[in-house]
C-alpha cells in the first residue's frame, strides 16, 4: 500500500486547518512537515509550537521531516508536540545510531533521510535501526524544485539495502514528484511519497491525493 504524504510547506496558511482536512478526506496517511533552520538549508519554517496547534486539528500521521544541525537538540520538543515520525539528516549529526536509538526510546519512529549526493551505501551499518529511510531527489530548502533523475538509481539500491536487511523500514522520497513521475518512483521502490507543489499548488488538494492513488491503483503499487 503506497501512502500519500503532503507536504504542507506548499500549503496555504491562511487556510491552514481546512487544507489539512481536505487532503485527510482525500486519503493522505502521512501528513509532510518540513522542519528548516536556516542553517542546514537556506530556508527557514516553524518549529514546535505550530505542530503543537496542528495535531489538535487532524488525525494524520505527522510525519516530521528536520532539516536542522544538531538535530539531537530538538528532537525530545518535536516529539512533545506530536511528531509521530522523526527523520532527521545523516549529513546534520555525527551520532546518527545514537539518536536513531533515542527517538525510538521517547516513542516516535526514527528515520533518516540522505541528500543527493550522499550514496545509499552510507547507510549500510545503519539500516538496521531505521523505521524509515528518506531518500531525498531534489536538495532540501524548496518545494517546487525539479526531480534529480539519479534519484531513481538511489531508490532501487535502497530497496534493494532494505530487503536485504530490515524489510520492515518505510522507504520514502520527497522532492519533485508528481503526475509525470510518481509511477516511476513507485516502481523504483519508494513507499511512501512525500509531494508538496503537486499536491497544494492545485485548486483543490483533496481531489489531487484521490487522483495520484488512483494513478497509482494500477501501477503495480508494493
Ligand atoms: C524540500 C522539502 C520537501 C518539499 C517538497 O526541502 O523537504 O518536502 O516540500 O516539495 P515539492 O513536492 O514541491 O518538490
Ligand atoms: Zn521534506
Amino acid at each position: 500500500m503506497i501512502k500519500i504524504a503532503p507536504s504542507l510547506l506548499s500549503a496555504d496558511f491562511c487556510n491552514i486547518k481546512a487544507q489539512i482536512q481536505e487532503v485527510e478526506r482525500g486519503g493522505a496517511q502521512y501528513l509532510h512537515l518540513d522542519v528548516m533552520d536556516g542553517r542546514f538549508v537556506p530556508n527557514i519554517t516553524w518549529g514546535p509550537k505550530i505542530i503543537r496547534d496542528l495535531r489538535k486539528c487532524s488525525q494524520l500521521v505527522f510525519d516530521c521531516h528536520l532539516m536542522i544541525e544538531e538535530p539531537e537538540r530538538y528532537v525530545d520538543d518535536f516529539r512533545s508536540a506530536g511528531a509521530d515520525i522523526i527523520t532527521f539528516h545523516y549529513e546534520a549529526t555525527p551520532h546518527a545510531q545514537r539518536l536513531l536509538t533515542h527517538i525510538r526510546k521517547i516513542g516516535a519512529k526514527a528515520g533518516i533521510a540522505i541528500n543527493p549526493q550522499t550514496p545509499v551505501s552510507m547507510l549500510q551499518d545503519i539500516v538496521g535501526d531505521l523505521d524509515l529511510l528518506l531518500v531525498m531527489s531534489v536538495n532540501p530548502g524548496f518545494g517546487g524544485q525539479t526531480f534529480i533523475a539519479r534519484s531513481l538509481a538511489k531508490l532501487r539500491e535502497a530497496r534493494s539495502l532494505i530487503d536485504a536487511s530490515n524489510p520492515a523500514c518505510e522507504l520514502e522520497v520527497d522532492g519533485g514528484i508528481g503526475e509525470e513521475n510518481i509511477r516511476e518512483v513507485v516502481a523504483a521502490g519508494a513507499q511512501v511519497i512525500v509531494m508538496g507543489n503537486s499536491i497544494f499548488n492545485t485548486p483543490h488538494p483533496g481531489e489531487a491525493c484521490k487522483k495520484f492513488s488512483a494513478l497509482l491503483a494500477g501501477a503495480g503499487a508494493r
